[in-house]
């Protein structure tokens, strides 16, 4: 089933939960993407929207440079919802009067219901919901009449008399109003008349035949590195066309303890996929040997990687595609995903390849946000330890050892974060960890084991909680758990007499500590 044909487009102003508005439309079975809110009228209606959201944003309506849609949507007669700065945007290009209120209003409120109205349908009178705003609507939009209030809003929702444009105050998106998820489906099934096309199935059928459609009899090359992306690209261009890819796995000897071994296992043995593993660690190391600065390891690490990739590629004979895992985030140009964490630490993943390689892209996840990789992940099949697997950096260990990266260091850290592993990550209620690894800080400190003084090196802990690793605040993990890792680390790993645990967020800091 083509889950496009019941797309919905949401039009970003620039709130902080657009993107979440796009994962409960999604998680309601909807395909939608996001647009600028500036986003031209004439490709909009191309895209043949079944409904389209006009979502929060930080700015006033009451500017002068307020940020406004094509007017043209309203008289698409396709179903708007427009979600606080959207109903603010309905209000006053529909005569009505929006006002700076004295008193913000922020947080908890409730929803009393004035009229009967399907968006509502199956919520009781008087539900919790979410407000988040400075300005309010005060005189009702021309043709539009209330459908319920809060205690300080009077048109907290509102609705064409005649048509099929809604407008929300509060925010349904968020988990804070608890019916919020029903207001959503009421506006999708109900109003836009939706059947709900979109789910893992539907996604790996419609991309199994697009990547048929697309190689042909081709080949495809991909850089596996056992991270979820691309691990679910490999599996879902398997099931397409079979030993046609062909996989290249670089151990650059700064990955995790046993990672190499156990992404062999898994996707060699277990899920047979052609697969070439390239034993690069003494290259690596031997590049890096003497290398202090962050910046100068990753790019060491990101250039060899392109070489030995190439060199793997040019082996492949007539390959003539590439396969990435570039998500939903790096491919929309939405206001409210700019963001400035790209310029503080070069990145360096097989984005520089495909130019220079004249290979075709593939991109399978293209469409998805990172917690729907991980559903198709599942009904691939793919085991729990994979699909769960936290984001490791490009540069691997190299940029968590401060200082010059050497075999022994890495052993060190190898063993540190594998029993950070052990105890963290691979527990399901730790799940909602972003990140969790040790550092090693080259610095040594005095220490006593039984009745011998040690002068060893220091190692730190770091877990964190984030959306998306823009933002992070440090993970509050149980005293016990820490003080397992503590004695473990201590105990088994020779050469380190002190753990300490990393309690900054991001911003100010980072998540990596290179
Ligand atoms: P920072 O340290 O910038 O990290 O707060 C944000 C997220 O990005 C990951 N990270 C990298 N990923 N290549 C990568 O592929 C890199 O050079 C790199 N540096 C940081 C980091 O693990 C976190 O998830």
């Amino acid at each position: 089933m083509d889950y496009h044909k019941e797309l919905v487009c949401i039009l970003d102003f620039g709130s902080q939960y657009t993107q979440l508005i796009a994962r409960k439309v999604r998680e309601l079975g909807v395909y939608c993407e996001i647009y600028p809110y500036n986003f031209e009228f004439d490709k909009l209606k191309a895209l043949k929207p079944k409904g389209i959201i006009l979502s929060g944003g930080p700015s006033s309506v009451t500017d002068i440079d307020a940020p406004i849609c094509d007017t043209h949507i309203f008289s698409l007669g396709v179903p708007i919802l427009g979600i606080c700065y959207g109903v603010q945007l309905i209000a006053k290009l529909h005569e009505g009067e929006v006002q700076r209120s004295e008193k913000r209003e922020y947080g908890r409120a409730h929803l009393f219901l004035d009229r009967n109205d399907l968006l509502f349908d199956g919520l009781a009178d008087g539900e919790v919901i979410w407000m988040s705003h400075g300005d309010s609507i005060v005189k009702m939009p021309h043709g539009f009449i209330p459908l319920a209030h809060s205690e300080n809003s009077p048109y907290a929702a509102i609705k064409q008399e005649d048509g099929v444009i809604y407008g929300l105050q509060f925010h349904p998106e968020v988990h804070h109003t608890p019916k919020g998820k029903l207001i959503l489906k009421n506006f999708l099934y109900r109003i836009c008349k939706v059947e709900g096309l979109f789910s893992a199935k539907s996604f790996i059928e419609m991309v199994t035949k697009k990547v048929q459609a697309e190689v042909g009899d081709g080949k495809v090359i991909c850089a596996l590195s056992g991270g979820v992306d691309s691990s679910v690209v490999a599996t879902l261009i398997h099931k397409a066309i079979g030993d046609r890819l062909r996989c290249v796995f670089v151990d650059n000897g700064v990955l995790r303890k046993n990672e190499a071994a156990e992404v062999l296992e898994i996707f060699k043995d277990r899920l047979h996929l052609n697969i070439r593993h390239v034993d690069a660690r003494d290259i690596f190391l031997n590049a890096l040997a003497g290398v202090k600065d962050p910046e100068k390891k990753r790019k060491i690490i990101g250039r060899l990687f392109i070489k030995i990739f190439e060199e793997e590629a040019r082996r492949v004979d007539d390959a003539a595609y590439l396969a990435q895992g570039t998500l939903y985030p790096d491919v929309i140009e939405s206001v409210s995903f700019k963001g400035p964490s790209a310029t503080i630490k070069s990145h360096h993943n097989v984005g520089g390849l495909p130019k220079r390689m004249k290979l075709k892209l593939i991109e399978p996840l293209r469409e998805l946000f990172k917690d729907e990789v991980r559903v198709v992940g599942k009904a691939l099949g793919m085991p729990d330890n994979i699909v769960h697997r936290q984001p490791f950096p490009g540069p691997g260990l190299a940029i968590r050892i401060i200082g010059e990266v050497t075999p022994e260091r890495v052993r060190m850290l190898q063993d540190a974060d594998h029993i950070i592993r052990e105890e963290i990550e691979r527990k399901k209620s730790f799940r909602h960890v972003w990140q969790s690894f040790a550092i090693l800080i080259p610095i040594k400190t005095v220490g006593v084991m039984g009745d011998e003084r040690t002068y060893a090196h220091v190692i730190a802990l770091r877990a964190v909680e984030s959306e998306d690793g823009m933002t992070a605040d440090w993970a509050r993990i149980p005293y016990e758990v820490l003080d397992v890792i503590s004695r473990r680390v201590i105990n088994e790993v020779p050469g380190v007499n002190r753990v300490v645990l990393d309690i900054s967020s991001k911003p100010p800091s980072t998540i990596e500590w290179e």
